[in-house]
């Protein structure tokens, strides 16, 4: 077994080994985690990381590093900056940029769920905009994308995935019209369940059924959503009744404010229609999860009728190859 004598303790933070750029420089020191909270050196700022760099990390059955908790900034910015670069670049395939928007996107929104700040909400939506940008501008990168969407209970990847979902859409159904400020939908969308940071995680975890009060505590995460983001003064009226209205339903008997149809903001019938599909493609305790065609079935015959048949049409052809 390896032995380190230099162990390194103190706050550090996970990176994703896929948004390390091949042959561009280490934005900030980079450590490996070989203990529980024990970090040893691995890279120095400023090196090339390379592919054998990576093949090191990936040799000892990891798939992320670790920067210090000081440092989180440089690597924000290193985030930022290789992604714009990166989605600019005719050079660069729809497919890599795809993937490069793709996991910037999870990195950011775990970060964001974890430690909801104002600052880091900001650096959330300064993420988002190149990525709403590549939905928005690149066809081929936006059925990349759909593709790259994986399923599990992580409310990261569920909101990655809606953000996904609700953008693509509102590309199909806005496009030539630039009354719809993309970016602030963007927001919205990747952030609709913003408020299920404040769920204990043994509730939004739990196998079973909830019980009224768990259902309770659930449904609060609109609410606390819309004021999280209220407060910080960042995103417009349209991403905050994304965020308040994605659980209404036509029938009146949505949350939190039991709105009727002519109500629904049609930027929130949107999200809801991403939100309904992603968890019908996701296993949960009380369902096996079901393949995109049963999916659209399944919805196409128990939850679309009335304003969302037209959308729904739109959302089908993000399926179709
Ligand atoms: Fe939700």
């Amino acid at each position: 077994m390896e032995e380190y004598s230099e162990f390194m303790m103190g706050q550090f933070l996970p990176v994703a080994l896929s948004t390390l750029q091949f042959e561009r420089a280490a934005p900030c020191d980079l450590y490996r985690c070989v203990r529980d909270e024990q970090y040893v050196f691995f890279a120095k700022k400023g090196v090339l990381f390379d592919r054998a760099a990576r093949d090191r990390v990936v040799a000892g059955d990891a798939s992320q590093l670790y920067i210090r908790e000081e440092e989180r900034a440089l690597y924000h910015t290193y985030l930022k900056e290789t992604l714009v670069s990166i989605v600019n670049d005719p050079t660069v395939s729809s497919e890599k940029k795809a993937e490069a928007v793709h996991s910037s996107c999870l990195q950011t929104l775990q970060r964001t769920f974890e430690e909801p700040r104002a600052a880091f909400l900001v650096q959330a939506c300064e993420i988002l905009e190149p990525t709403v940008n590549l939905i928005v501008s690149d066809v081929e990168a936006s059925r990349h994308l759909i593709r790259l969407t994986t399923y599990d209970h992580s409310t990261y990847v569920h909101s990655t995935n809606v953000g996904i979902f609700s953008i693509a859409l509102a590309r199909i159904l806005f496009s030539g019209d630039n009354q719809h400020d993309m970016q602030a939908l963007g927001a919205g969308f990747f952030l609709h369940d913003l408020g299920k940071c404040k769920i204990p995680i043994e509730i939004l975890n739990k196998p079973g059924m909830l019980t009224d009060g768990e259902r309770e505590i659930v449904q609060r995460h609109v609410l606390d959503g819309y004021q999280m983001v209220e407060s910080s003064g960042l995103m417009t009226d349209e991403a905050r009744t994304i965020i308040l209205q994605h659980h209404e339903r036509d029938d009146g008997r949505g949350y939190p404010n039991q709105k009727s149809a002519e109500e629904i903001h049609p930027y929130a019938r949107i999200c809801r229609l991403a939100d309904i599909y992603e968890a019908l493609t996701v296993d949960r305790p009380y369902h096996n999860s079901r393949s995109s065609f049963e999916a659209l079935k399944f919805m196409k015959e128990h939850v679309v009728s009335g304003p969302d048949e037209e959308l729904f049409a739109g959302f089908v052809k993000l399926f179709m190859v």
